[in-house]
């Protein structure tokens, strides 16, 4: 922020940035029935570390809330108290999962203001929270089904420079010490960013979604998108990716299609009491391989591929790199199969990615961990793979 300041006064700087700039997503809240043992458990399976709280004992009388964090990634899990409280109609229609996408703006008041100009819906109007240390602002507006996007400005102990440094998450919250910390910080699982974020709206939606996108948060159709013939047979989903304008977030957005079977898109929806919602959050790590062992080891539910799937994945993402004048994938082969990681390659480079199960009872909410070595796409190279060990797991549940 400072390299674009002309003056000392930080307000002015502020004023003169675009107000739809985004500087990070400040944190991805999840709305579920128990958020003390949610927080234990992205912990235990995923290494979070659980640092700060706000509930009952706070003096919080409505929401019960913990703040995890790992890399740059932040969760706030919150569970309703009161049984009149809105949220828990939610829970009740969807079950646990992510509520809101929040970004970290100069201004959340002037982002509101310009999204609502844009043609957003308000979600909540402007409020600020402050104590003598410094204020956080929100606004909230809402996207696709039960999602919002919640606009957050910082200043003083509460500016996001000091939240990634151990600062209070808002005023009023409280540091807490969690029996896995230390080992999550001995053992650990390598996750440093959010890397996309993927919704999954009804058929016939994509398009005014990806208009949404571009009107009012002012976002680009990402130049790499997985254009609407990557629908297959098999695959019955169509998807369209838009980024912010800097590229720090991405947001692909998926529809069902007619296919021979029921999609995973279609699932989605008939178990988030048909409206749209967020499908998965991937999660970046700079070692894929690692990271994959260490979730596995503390037990991480993946979804799990055909062998066959190796037998041809060499030959087609290897042709691919070395056309492009890329090497081959420099980790080892054997191990990659033997963790069940899956490969993709474009004209840029490649990516390894794997997918978890759901990440709560109803077949909703899922992860992603991936890494990039130069490819900026979404692994549309195993979507056939994909689709068949899904449908296997669809299967499983009666849901085909
Ligand atoms: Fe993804």
């Amino acid at each position: 922020m400072s390299s674009i300041a002309t003056s000392n006064d930080p307000t002015q700087a502020a004023n003169n940035a675009d107000p739809l700039r985004l500087i990070d997503v400040d944190h991805v809240r999840f709305c579920v029935g128990n958020a003390k043992q949610a927080a234990f458990f992205y912990a235990m399976t995923f290494g979070f570390q659980v640092t700060q709280y706000s509930d009952l004992t706070t003096g919080d009388r409505q929401m019960a809330r913990y703040f995890l964090h790992q890399g740059n990634i932040r969760f706030i899990l919150e569970t309703p108290l009161q049984p009149d409280h809105p949220a828990n109609t939610e829970l009740q229609k969807y079950g646990d999962g992510i509520k809101d996408i929040a970004y970290t703006v100069h201004d959340a008041e002037k982002a509101y203001e310009r999204a609502l100009k844009n043609g957003a819906v308000s979600a909540h109007e402007p409020e600020t929270f402050s104590d003598e240390n410094g204020t956080v602002t929100t606004a909230s507006i809402r996207t696709y089904g039960r999602a919002v996007h919640t606009f957050v400005s910082r200043t003083g102990d509460y500016s996001l420079r000091e939240l990634k440094h151990g600062g209070l998450f808002l005023p009023g919250w409280k540091r807490m010490d969690f029996v896995l910390n230390q080992y999550n910080k001995d053992n650990p699982c390598g996750l440093r960013y959010v890397d996309h974020c993927v919704g999954n709206v009804e058929e016939g939606k994509m398009n005014h979604w990806v208009d949404w996108y571009e009107n009012v948060l002012e976002f680009k159709m990402f130049k790499h998108f997985d254009d609407a013939d990557i629908s297959t047979e098999h695959s019955a989903l169509m998807s369209k990716v838009m980024a912010s304008g800097n590229n720090l977030i991405k947001m692909p957005i998926n529809e069902p299609a007619e296919g021979k079977k029921k999609s995973q898109i279609l699932e989605y929806l008939e178990w988030h009491s048909n409206t749209p919602g967020i499908q998965h959050l991937a999660l970046r790590t700079d070692d894929e391989l690692a990271s994959v062992a260490e979730l596995r080891r503390r037990g991480v539910d993946f979804l799990q591929l055909p062998d066959t799937y190796y037998e041809k994945v060499w030959d087609r993402v290897n042709t691919m790199l070395t056309d492009h004048g890329h090497n081959p994938v420099k980790e080892d082969h054997e191990a990659i199969k033997k963790l069940g990681i899956l490969v993709d390659a474009d004209d840029e480079g490649y990516l390894l990615q794997l997918f978890t199960k759901p990440l709560q009872d109803r077949p909703t909410l899922f992860f992603e961990i991936i890494s990039r070595q130069g490819s900026q796409s979404f692994g549309k190279g195993n979507f056939k793979a994909l689709f068949e060990a899904l449908e296997l797991e669809q299967e499983r549940r009666g849901n085909l």
